[in-house]
C-alpha cells in the first residue's frame, strides 16, 4: 500500500481541497462549512493527509476557548478512491494526540442522522452516540440542533 504522510494543515491547502469536497461529501453543498479561517487559524490542531504528495484526506479541529479540556472536530473528510485504508483513523491519531498534548482529555463532533457512513465510522473509532430527542433510522438524534430541519447525530470520546 503506498505510503501516507501526515502533516499539518496550511492556508496554502485551502484552494485545493475546497473544490473536492462537496464531491467527497457525496454531491452535498459542504465547501461554504469550510471557510479559509479554518485553515488560517487552526493549524496546530488540523491535518492534511497525502499520498504521492497529494491531498487524499484532511481534518480539522480545534480545543475549545471556552473549555480547554474540550476538543472538538469540525470536519473529516478522505477521498472515496482512498477510503477503508485506514487513513481517516491515521488523521484521528494525529488529532487526538495533539488535543492531548494541549490538555484535552475529552472530544466531540457530530454528524448528520442520514450520514451512515460517518456514523459507521465514529462508532468504530470508540465514540458514543450522546442520547437525544429522536430517533432517526433507529439513531439517537438531536432534532433541530443546528437550526429548523438540521438535525444532528452527536458523538463524544474520552482520549
Ligand atoms: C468517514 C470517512 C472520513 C472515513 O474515512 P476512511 O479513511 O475511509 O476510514 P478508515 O479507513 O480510517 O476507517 C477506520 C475504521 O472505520 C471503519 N469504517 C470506515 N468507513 C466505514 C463504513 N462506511 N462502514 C463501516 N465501517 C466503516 C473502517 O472499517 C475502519 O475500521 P476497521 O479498522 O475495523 O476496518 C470517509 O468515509 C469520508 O470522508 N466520508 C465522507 C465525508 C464525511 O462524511 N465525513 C464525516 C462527517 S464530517
Amino acid at each position: 500500500m503506498t505510503d501516507t504522510v501526515i502533516r499539518n494543515i496550511s492556508t496554502d491547502d485551502y484552494p485545493t481541497i475546497i473544490p473536492l469536497i462537496d464531491d467527497w461529501w457525496g454531491g452535498r453543498p459542504m465547501s461554504a462549512m469550510l471557510p479559509r479561517l479554518f485553515f488560517k487559524h487552526f493549524q496546530d490542531t488540523s491535518f492534511v493527509a497525502l499520498q504521492n504528495r497529494q491531498i487524499v484526506g484532511f481534518v480539522v479541529g480545534f480545543i475549545s476557548q471556552t473549555d480547554p479540556t474540550q476538543g472538538y472536530i469540525h470536519f473529516i473528510g478522505v477521498s472515496p478512491q482512498h477510503r477503508n485504508q485506514g487513513v481517516g483513523e491515521l488523521l484521528y491519531d494525529a488529532y487526538f494526540s495533539t488535543a492531548r498534548r494541549c490538555g484535552a482529555h475529552h472530544v466531540s463532533c457530530l454528524t448528520s442522522p442520514t450520514n451512515h457512513l460517518s456514523i459507521a465510522f465514529h462508532q468504530r473509532l470508540g465514540f458514543d452516540i450522546t442520547p437525544g430527542d429522536t430517533l432517526v433510522d433507529g439513531i439517537q438524534t438531536h432534532r433541530d440542533y443546528d437550526g429548523p430541519g438540521e438535525d444532528r447525530v452527536l458523538f463524544s470520546r474520552v482520549i
